[in-house]
């Protein structure tokens, strides 16, 4: 057991995660649905300090415009009754049919211009609840087959809609940052900027790329035989972890959206270890909501998922214990100290030295003696032992 989670611990659940009904391709929902006002309340219960949800999860599609506000306005009173804010919007184009081939990359221009408006319309209502991120997972965005779409095109518009929004941003000059969400597939064959990379490859390239970053999630890495937490590490580098998605996944399947810690938990424990502790020789931090994007398994009845939603902060709670003890473990300082991992932080070239220099400097390649330096063990598997052992909780 570990101490009960606080608002001061940020954690954040998606209203679609607690709310999923358990409907999948191969069966109906397997329990009611969940009023948005009822989880806001239970998850304040349980020491979430935020929400965040799609457009959809909270005013269905298709809702008149009187029907909207009166749904908001009583949505707005689960706020202000429990605390809870909302940290991040996201928009929903992926479940209505005229999504099926995407919305900004639809190959039907009329699709594209409806999904602008969509999100649009949603960005203004981030803006007025008082999110700081706003999510764009294009999951319709990219196709099944090779030929269905002109690939240069598609990013054109991709970029072409992402640079529309941010502008949009900027005009109104509203206090929200846009995080792109990466995922390989599923639900389409094949999803455009299907990892970190990729993202961070077409946010060089935008207009207004300096309020568009990530929104990484564990499982979508991980389904592309990716290691989460180096994806996390360069947009971190590359100061664009706007956003996190936890949740576990267990290797390439389908995206299966276990409660953080029960996929690859040792990768977990990496995770929560960069998160809180930061690179081992400084560097940019992350700072931002703990958001867990998760579904209760279908298996689950309404106390399940809750002691599912629960168990999301507890993982995160425990491993972050762990970290912090292995951080301060003095054998664990000493190994990294050995393993040079402290030594790669100083510049490979010295202060105001040139390369010119460096092609001058005998003792760093004619006169170095290789294989003396070869013969180097790095003690990398003491250092994962001690990690392994901080993470069962076999050293404290
Ligand atoms: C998924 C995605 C979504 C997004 C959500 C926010 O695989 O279904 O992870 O849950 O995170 O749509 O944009
Ligand atoms: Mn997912
Ligand atoms: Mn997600």
């Amino acid at each position: 057991m570990t101490r009960k989670p606080t608002p001061a611990d940020g954690f954040s659940f998606g209203l679609w995660t607690v709310g999923w009904p358990g409907q999948d391709q191969f069966g109906s929902a397997s329990r009611p649905d969940l009023d948005p006002v009822e989880s806001v309340h239970k998850l304040a219960e349980l020491g979430a300090a935020h929400v965040t949800f799609h457009d959809d999860d909270v005013v269905p599609f298709g809702s008149s415009e009187a029907d909207r506000e009166k749904i908001l306005e009583r949505f707005k009173g689960a706020l202000a009754e429990t605390g809870i804010t909302v940290e991040m919007l996201t928009t929903n184009t992926f479940s209505h049919p005229i999504f099926k081939d995407g919305a900004f990359t639809s190959n039907d221009r009329r699709v594209r211009r409806y999904g602008l408006r969509k999100v649009i319309r949603n960005v203004d209502l981030a803006a007025e609840l008082g999110a700081d991120t706003f999510v764009m997972w294009g999951g319709r965005e990219g196709a099944e087959y090779d030929s269905a779409k002109d690939l240069n095109a598609a990013h054109d518009r991709y970029a072409e809609g992402i640079d529309t929004v941010a502008g949009y941003i900027k005009e109104k000059g509203y206090g929200l940052r846009i995080a792109i969400e990466p995922k390989p597939n599923e639900p389409r064959g094949d999803i455009l900027l299907p990892t970190v990379g990729h993202a961070l490859g077409l946010i060089a390239k935008l207009e207004h790329g300096d309020i568009v970053g990530l929104n990484p999630e564990v499982g979508h890495e991980q389904m592309a035989g990716l290691n989460y937490t180096t994806g996390i590490a360069q947009a971190l580098w590359a100061g664009k972890l706007f956003h996190i998605d936890l949740n576990g996944q267990k290797s390439i399947k389908y995206d299966q959206d276990l409660v953080f810690g029960h996929g690859d938990l040792f990768s977990a424990f990496a995770t929560v270890d960069l998160l809180e502790n930061g690179f081992p020789g400084g560097g940019p931090t992350y700072t931002g909501p703990k958001h867990f994007d998760y579904k209760p398994s279908r298996t689950e009845d309404k106390q399940g998922v809750w002691d599912s939603a629960a168990a999301n902060m507890a993982s995160y709670l425990l491993l972050a214990e762990r970290a912090t003890a292995f951080r301060a473990d003095p054998e664990v300082q000493e190994a990294l100290a050995y393993s040079g991992v402290l030594e790669l932080a100083e510049p490979t070239l010295g202060e105001g030295e040139t390369l010119a220099d460096l092609l001058a400097d005998k003792s760093a390649y004619e006169d170095l003696d290789v294989d003396a330096v070869a013969e180097r063990g790095f003690g990398f598997v003491r250092l994962n032992q001690l990690a392994m052992e901080h993470a069962v909780g076999a050293r404290s």
